[in-house]
């Protein structure tokens, strides 16, 4: 008896692990053959989530006039996809739950091929049925994902139903709180990619760690690649042609010499590069560049750089809601290059793709973070595996992406010892995958070292590239006239990077400097904030909070936050406030005093 249940439990854990292999990321979907599943989606809001009993994944039509059948795709409301439902439905404004989603299309299948469902990002766990087959499920709210449909799609007619739950958990990334709405639903593109039977699934191709000469990477490939016929890689204005032979795991890897204009903000130079294998070919624009630190420098190709940057969230501009389009990227970044920037902090969750492709052509530089924030579980082994699951697919989509130069594991988190030891895994992970980019976090727990003296101690430094802090001098604590004699130090020879202060201001408010909530007040901590951090040892870069006023649970106050956090530079509305005048004043004198670019 002993010796079954040994087999049977061995069994299941192997069953278990099986189940839970996740596919590497198919990389740059813009690049691939794709059909849009983007449109309208018939919906049906299920708070009790009745609809994994009742079966709504079958998208089942009454037999006969006797069948009992309480739910209707076909009759019911819809919502547009991509998007978040909040924002469309006055009565999902606050709702966290489940909605299902139902989608019907007509697919031609072609011989020999093979067809994914790949979606942007679904807050903030999905479920994906395909003509009522459990195709699998993905728990995180801005990273990407895709499941094989090759095998359960019809030709002709099908239908794709999605259970889209934005229900907060306290093991979930991110737990219970945050100051931001929980935007829910499918808030990113959704696309069918057709692929021959042996693909181009993932690829690397940068400047080997160290060299501004070599490219060096790999491509994988997914399906049968044997017999191992040479992947060809190509740069041609680069006057580059190469090819290698994959291994047994599909990884073909290369390096060759390289003499190439590197990709800078004042010059974001993005080449055409052509990957091919048989009958995929997959083309990508990737610039190439150095980012490396020397002690409390940022060196990008070499040179030292100052980070003159903003944070914002991933809020549309006008609208509200998600951010999602290619014109949302252009609106905000646009203001960020207005403000006189060179770099953003993308806060507090992997943005859309949209967002980073337009940061590599406009040469904004970029903080990419992981929504470990606040008060995660820190003792619980799901929310690590989802952490690192979220840290791995967030570099998997961005790892070609030249503007990317920080990977963020967490911000504004205790020090704890299980927060460092997830932590410290995740740096690990971020460091094997990959080598090149630099890694930081956003800190705001100090010591005070003596009145009006601040140091950064924090554990989780010794394992970062480049340290984050958050402080709020005049908004949380202190008046912003005092900023002046404040000093801030940390316990590492690491760039430092002030990566949030500001204050929240109701656009068109007015009143004296000492009057919160006035645009006066704002501009003031701005104007205390540059005397205060230009005295900054080893201050590499800032990114203040925040570039547009964005939607927030905790911000109720009425008539001046209305559930929005005022702490942008600019309205929701684009209207722009006293302190974006400053902040840009200070962003063009540091500009002209920087020494000439090589
Ligand atoms: C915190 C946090 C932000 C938050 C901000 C604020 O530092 O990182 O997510 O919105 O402060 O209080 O406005």
């Amino acid at each position: 008896m002993r010796r079954f249940l040994l087999f049977f439990l061995l069994a299941t854990i192997s069953q278990t692990q099986s189940s839970q292999v996740q596919t590497a990321l198919m990389a740059n979907v813009p690049g691939r053959k794709t059909a849009s599943l983007n449109g309208a989606w018939h919906i049906v809001v299920d708070p009790l989530e009745s609809g994994l009993n009742a079966g709504y994944y079958l998208n089942h039509k009454p037999k006969d006039k006797r069948e009992l059948v309480e739910y209707d795709f076909e009759a019911s409301e819809t919502l547009s996809v991509p998007g978040d439902w909040n924002t469309q439905k006055e009565k999902l404004l606050f709702y966290e739950g489940s909605v299902w989603y139902e989608k019907s299309f007509s697919y031609s299948r072609r011989e020999h091929t093979r067809v994914f469902v790949y979606l942007g990002a679904v807050n903030y766990l999905a479920r994906i049925y395909v003509n009522g087959e459990a195709v699998g499920e993905h728990e995180g709210g801005f990273t990407p994902f895709d499941f094989e449909v090759t095998k359960v799609l019809h030709d002709g007619d099908n239908f794709l139903v999605i259970e889209a739950s934005n229900q907060r958990r306290d093991d979930a990334v991110p737990a219970l709180h945050t100051d931001w709405w929980n935007y829910g639903g499918i808030t990113r593109d959704v696309v069918l990619i057709e692929t021959p039977e042996t693909f181009i699934r993932d690829y690397w191709i940068q400047l080997a760690k160290g060299s501004r000469d070599q490219i060096g990477g790999w491509v994988q490939l997914d399906g049968d690649h044997r017999p191992q016929q040479p992947v060809a890689i190509e740069i041609p204005e680069a006057g580059i042609k190469t090819s290698a032979i994959t291994d047994a795991q599909g990884r073909a890897t290369f390096h060759v010499p390289a003499k190439l204009q590197l990709w800078s903000p004042q010059d974001p130079k993005l080449y055409d590069v052509r990957i091919s294998y048989g009958d995929d070919v997959v083309h990508d624009s990737i610039g190439f560049r150095t980012i490396e630190t020397r002690g409390p420098q940022i060196l990008l190709n070499g040179e030292p750089i100052f980070l003159r940057g903003i944070s914002l969230h991933e809020e549309a501009p006008i609208r509200g809601g998600r951010a999602y389009s290619v014109e949302d990227a252009q609106t905000l970044l646009g203001w960020a290059k207005e403000l006189g920037c060179n770099f953003v902090r993308l806060a507090h969750y992997p943005h859309n793709e949209n967002e980073i492709r337009l940061a590599d052509r406009m040469g904004l530089l970029v903080w990419s973070e992981i929504p470990v924030y606040w008060d995660i579980a820190w003792k619980s082994p799901a929310a690590l595996a989802n952490a690192r699951a979220q840290l791995r697919d967030m570099i998997a989509r961005d790892h070609n992406r030249a503007a990317v130069i920080l990977w963020s594991l967490s911000n504004e988190t205790p020090v704890d010892p299980d927060r460092l030891a997830f932590l410290r895994t995740l740096a690990e992970d971020a460091r094997r995958l990959d080598p090149t980019r630099l890694i930081t976090s956003a800190m705001n727990r100090v010591e005070d070292d003596g009145a009006d003296r601040h140091v950064l101690k924090d554990p989780i430094g010794e394992f970062l590239d480049v340290l984050g802090l958050n402080e709020y001098y005049g908004w949380y604590y202190g008046r912003p006239e005092d900023a002046d004699r404040q000093t801030w130090t940390s316990a590492y020879d690491k760039p430092l990077i002030i990566s949030e202060f500001g204050g929240d201001a109701a656009y068109g408010r007015h009143g004296d400097v000492a009057t919160r909530w006035t645009e006066e007040y704002q501009a003031s901590i701005f104007v205390h904030q540059r005397n205060m951090v230009k005295k900054i040892p080893h201050l590499a870069g800032l990114s203040p909070w925040l570039l547009m006023d964005f939607r927030s649970p905790r911000r109720p106050l009425p008539g001046i936050q209305d559930y929005y956090n005022r702490k942008g530079l600019l309205s929701n509305m684009g209207q722009r406030k006293q302190a974006f005048s400053v902040l840009q004043n200070f962003y063009r004198e540091l500009h002209e005093h920087e020494p000439p670019l090589k």
